[in-house]
């Protein structure tokens, strides 16, 4: 029998297109978003990457799981830690990866992105990543791409972040353990951002016991109680005796008009200093996707302070990625026809 996930109430992207992301053996193909994903594909991802968490500590820190296989690195958007971790996890699975620079691509010269894909493809390689500024584009990908090439989405507009919301969770369990009996606070642009939309759908999932998100009013998407969280306009409120709090970036690149009066004014009320911070449990972890903005969001002595795991964040991003790219290429082919079981 396939396990068939329950239908999502919550998409930027439209109807169907949540479950390509699965084989007919209900195993993830591509690696899209949270959305639709049962808790125990999740675990799984948590599980596999405690394991190569282990490989990554050795002095040689490589693994042939997926040698011979070619793995393609494509960001149409900026990328620092996303990208290199995609890399170097690639590279201790063995696998060869190709960086596209876009840039310096032919999209430049106005090539279509089909036809940049149909090239790739053309080159035999077996995996996209792919960061786009357009909501749905990785799912536009792999609803073209031949019908053994897996696409892992890196971040597509303001949809969805899967892998970064997976190396998050790595860091809440590693921390905190049962998410059952936590309170977790994501504090800042909810609107635009499309790791808290992936966050929320894995806490979610996870059975997180309080999710709470933060914001001014203009940064908090309509109808986002209806993912089950409570909203929150005063931060002090918000973290007061959280157990994880997790800081977002200002999108300034994706802010069409005026919805702050200005970052200073942002920063008294939403920046987390160590006063404030006070209102947390004292055991309170600090979480930031990064790239940080100190100063914006968040003080440097919280950022660099002796609660803050944002540098863990990036070390385990390594591990979580390891294990989505090794769960997605390395499953049994498909038997022609289809599922018989
Ligand atoms: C995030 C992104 O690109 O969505 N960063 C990341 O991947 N580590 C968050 C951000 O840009 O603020």
């Amino acid at each position: 029998m396939v396990n068939k996930p329950a239908r999502p109430t919550d998409s930027l992207i439209g109807n169907d297109s949540w479950n390509i992301q699965l084989d007919t053996k209900g195993r993830l193909k591509h690696f899209l978003t949270i959305e639709g994903l049962g808790s125990e594909i999740l675990t799984n991802i948590l599980d596999t990457a405690e394991s190569f968490a282990n490989v990554n500590e050795q002095s040689v820190k490589k693994v042939p799981i997926l040698r011979g296989k070619t793995i393609v690195n494509l960001f149409f958007e900026a990328s620092t830690r996303t990208r290199t971790t995609f890399e170097l996890a690639a590279k201790r699975l063995s696998a060869d990866i190709l960086n596209i620079n876009i840039s310096t691509s032919a999209t430049s010269k106005g090539e279509t992105l089909l036809d940049t894909l149909q090239n790739l493809q053309a080159m035999l390689c077996d995996m996209f990543i792919v960061r786009h500024s357009d909501s749905g584009a990785a799912h536009f990908i792999a609803s073209h791409v031949a019908p053994h090439i897996s696409v892992i989405n890196a971040g597509d507009g303001r949809h969805a972040h899967p892998t970064q919301a997976m190396l998050d969770m790595f860091t809440i369990r590693r921390n905190k353990g049962d998410f059952g009996q936590l309170r977790v606070a994501i504090v800042g642009d909810l609107l635009h951002s499309r790791v808290a939309r992936s966050q929320i759908h894995a806490l979610n999932t996870l059975n997180t016991g309080d999710v709470r998100v933060i914001a001014p009013k203009t940064l908090i998407p309509t109808g986002i109680e209806d993912m089950g969280v409570s909203v929150f306009n005063d931060l002090e409120a918000g973290i007061r005796d959280a157990d994880v709090i997790i800081m977002l970036r200002l999108q300034k690149e994706r802010m069409l008009g005026a919805l702050l009066p200005s970052e200073a004014e942002y920063y008294s009320q939403y920046g987390l200093t160590e006063e404030r911070l006070r209102a947390a449990k004292d055991d309170a972890i600090v979480m930031h996707p990064g790239p940080i903005n100190r100063g914006v969001e968040i003080e440097s002595r919280v950022a660099d302070g002796v609660r803050s795991v944002i540098l863990d964040q990036v070390t385990y991003g390594i591990a979580v990625r390891m294990a989505v790219m090794s769960m997605v290429l390395g499953r049994e082919p498909e038997q022609p026809g289809g599922d018989v079981t």
